[in-house]
């Protein structure tokens, strides 16, 4: 099957998670819900699940009870891009392809249907220990609680990584450090965080969900970390170079806000090449995991050349 197809069936099915898991029920809080699902609901390439979802079939993982995680991580990254876009940080007016969420319902409900997502994205990873099922026999009984151990995992992984050691960290130091020369540690520093924490967040837990080795955990944190720092420097590439049909948001926002980026401390073509030998690390890292990385692997290149 061509890569395109598979990625299409893919994100129908992260789709159908997603639309899962939001909330259904709502009475005089139901401004707030409309403005969580008006950025959720806007599409995005989903690519946080997608990673999360194949690291879980990488290590043989079969449960279901990978998917309010999926749910919950893209719940946390639509928050984030929620609050980044506010007048305070980005200032940023589109957001897959419809004016952003501060826009429509105004910054208070922005604000509160931020805070919201990540709070509810808690809510449904929660969910996942309710799919584990009491068993009786002793077998039985020890595999359901090496299953809650690694569930318990996941759940320390989603807490801590969005937090101030993972992507608020970065996205601090990205506000507070903007018209200030950097170097490259301190690049690093916001990259690996703003935005790797998020990825790392993902492909971890689809590993530690399936029960994958230390080893294999460690593997995959190496493959996080590339993907997640090629993932920041093509963002900031294409910033300058896409057209806002293909981002959906706006262009040049760096520029306007005088972010030094990777782009600016390097020139496109040295960006573009980080990016290619980023990822090909991160190919061969896939391959040294072992198991079927088939479609993990042409994702990864896949991202090496997104436009958008
Ligand atoms: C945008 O993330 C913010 C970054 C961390 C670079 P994505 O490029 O994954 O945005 P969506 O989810 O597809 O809209
Ligand atoms: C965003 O980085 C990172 C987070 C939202 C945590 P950017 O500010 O570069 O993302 P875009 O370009 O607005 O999507
Ligand atoms: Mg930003
Ligand atoms: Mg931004
Ligand atoms: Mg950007």
């Amino acid at each position: 099957m061509m890569f395109e197809t598979q990625m299409k069936e893919k994100v129908a099915r992260i789709e159908q998670i997603i639309k899962k898991y939001m909330p259904k029920e709502y009475s005089l809080q139901k401004t707030v819900i409309d403005a969580m699902d008006y950025t959720m609901s806007a599409g995005g390439k989903r690519i946080r699940p997608m990673l999360m979802l194949e690291t879980y079939s990488l290590f043989g993982g079969e449960e279901l009870l990978v998917e309010p995680f999926a749910a919950a991580i893209e719940m946390i990254h639509t928050y984030s891009l929620i609050h980044d876009d506010l007048p305070a940080l980005d200032n940023d007016e589109y957001r897959r392809g419809r004016k952003t969420a501060h826009i429509v319902y105004g910054e208070d409900m922005a604000i509160l249907a931020g805070d919201a997502l990540l709070n509810y994205a808690y809510e449904t990873a929660g969910k996942a220990f309710d799919l584990i099922e009491s068993q009786d026999t002793v077998d039985a009984v020890k595999e359901e609680l090496k299953l809650r151990k690694q569930v318990e995992r996941a759940y320390q992984i989603l807490t801590s990584k969005p937090g101030i050691y993972g992507m608020i960290g970065g996205q601090v130091a990205d506000v507070e450090l903007t018209g200030q020369p950097l170097d490259d540690a301190k690049l690093r520093y916001i990259y690996e965080n703003k935005t790797g924490a998020l990825i790392e967040a993902s492909m971890l837990i689809g590993a530690v969900l399936a029960g994958a080795t230390e080893t294999g955990i460690e593997k995959i944190k190496k493959v996080a970390y590339n993907v997640g720092m090629a993932f920041q420097i093509q963002d900031d590439i294409l910033d300058e170079t896409a057209t806002f049909e293909q981002l959906g948001k706006a262009l040049h926002s760096d520029e306007k806000n005088g972010k030094v980026t990777y782009v600016t401390l390097h020139g496109i073509e040295a960006s573009k090449a980080q990016v290619a030998s980023l990822s090909e690390e991160a190919i061969s890292l896939l391959d040294s995991i072992g198991g079927n990385a088939t479609y993990l692997k042409l994702l990864v290149e896949y991202m090496i050349d997104r436009k958008n």
